[in-house]
């Protein structure tokens, strides 16, 4: 196997240290003579079963990511009259589908003789980087935006020894300062412009063909910065290249309706996006105005036929009770809004009866532990007598 990184604006080839093209376009991996050496045969074991198709050269840096459960969600599929799946991406070790890049992004900068790696993030982002930066030796450095962030995140982050700084101001403006502080401190960025991490994560859809033996219809994401969706549809699109699979599934992705500029660009039908100045939304992870891949994203939307979709607080709130409650998965609420998207085109009439969706939930429950008691209350507190008890029961 062979690849160059290559701009998707103006093709021009980059040296593997590159985030962007000097046309300002974002950069992505592009293989050549790739021998497949894994089967789809229904076992997706993991990120690293898909070595052929992930562009590094040196033993991974692993916390064993990937694999997680697709779930059958009946009761759901009763519901909203279509086949339902989740794929739980909260059962990754840091509890998110980030961890899927990190291991490729981490193992690259060890390749690159990096020391230190850093990122911006709402969290996710960065207790996957310090825990595989731990993993790997290296020094990790954060920027959060202060007051923003989900309490779980910032625990990880600080428990695997990142320096965490939080900045008065939002997820874009620290993506922002982290992107020249890489530059004047030579850091290795592991944000999702960063095109090695963006390999790691299409190994979810890599997961879905594998352990489905089939293309689902649809599949439906939460997206903030944007960079998943876009991995997904190139993962799907590589299968594709390469004859293991005869067509791609529409991507659908789901904003919040305070911080949608992908939304917005697909209602408009435009190729770019023009950013939201305040993002606000319960979900958090994904309080972004100026999403970094959204040129691929929207790529990814419109080649493959797909769709956005917005949904508010409210709405995002009850899916994440209903796949609590009705199916058994945790998830944090930026994920829920996958559920709560495909709930709304099930309503206007976008996805009908018979159809495939995948939806894929991102992080998991115990992310935001401070919202759960905000929707659900506290436990019922009482005397600690028999009587009391059944009185409450
Ligand atoms: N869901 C969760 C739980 C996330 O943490 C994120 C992004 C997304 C969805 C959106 O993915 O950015 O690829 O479109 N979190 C980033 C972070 C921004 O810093 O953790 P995307």
């Amino acid at each position: 196997m062979s690849y160059s990184l290559v701009c998707i604006e103006c093709g021009k080839e980059h040296g593997e240290e590159s985030y962007t093209c000097d046309c300002g376009g974002l950069l992505e991996v592009r293989f050549k003579d790739v021998e497949v050496d894994f089967k789809l045969d229904g076992n997706p074991w993991g990120v690293w079963k898909y070595r052929c198709l992930l562009p590094v050269k040196i033993d991974p840096v692993t916390l064993k990511e990937g694999g997680t459960p697709l779930y059958r969600c009946d009761s759901l599929s009763k519901e909203l009259n279509c086949r339902v799946y989740v794929k739980h991406e909260g059962a990754n070790p840091s509890g998110s589908f980030k961890d899927r890049g990190m291991t490729v992004g981490v193992t690259k900068a060890l390749e690159l003789g990096k020391k230190a790696v850093a990122c911006a993030s709402t969290g996710n982002t960065s207790a996957s980087m310090a825990m595989y930066a731990a993993k790997a030796g290296l020094k990790a450095y954060v920027l959060l935006p202060a007051g923003k962030v989900a309490l779980g995140k910032v625990a990880q982050a600080l428990m695997h020894g990142a320096k965490v700084i939080a900045i008065k101001g939002n997820f874009d403006r620290a993506l922002e300062l982290v992107r020249q502080v890489c530059k004047e401190m030579n850091f290795y960025l592991l944000n999702s412009v960063n095109p090695f991490r963006l390999e790691g994560q299409k190994t979810i859809a890599f997961e879905i063909v594998d352990e489905l033996g089939f293309v689902p219809d649809y599949v439906v994401l939460p997206v903030g910065n944007a960079g998943n969706i876009s991995a997904i549809y190139k993962g799907f699109k590589e299968l594709k290249q390469l004859s293991l699979i005869d067509s791609t599934p529409k991507m659908i992705g789901v904003q919040a309706k305070g911080a949608n500029p992908i939304y917005k660009a697909v209602m408009e039908g435009k190729d770019v996006i023009e950013p939201v100045t305040n993002p606000e939304t319960v979900a958090t992870a994904i309080r972004i105005g100026n999403p970094v891949n959204a040129r691929k994203a929207l790529r990814a939307i419109y080649e493959s036929k797909g769709t956005a979709v917005e949904v508010n607080d409210e709405e995002i709130i009850q899916a994440q009770k209903d796949l609590a409650r009705k199916e058994g998965i945790g998830v944090e609420p930026a994920s829920a809004s996958s559920l709560a998207g495909l709930r709304k085109l099930v309503e206007n009439g976008y996805i009908g009866s018979d159809e495939t969706v995948v939806c894929i939930t991102t992080g998991h429950l115990l992310k935001d532990p401070e919202i759960v008691l905000k929707v659900c209350g506290q436990p019922i507190e009482v005397p600690a007598e028999f009587e009391e008890i059944i009185k409450v029961l």
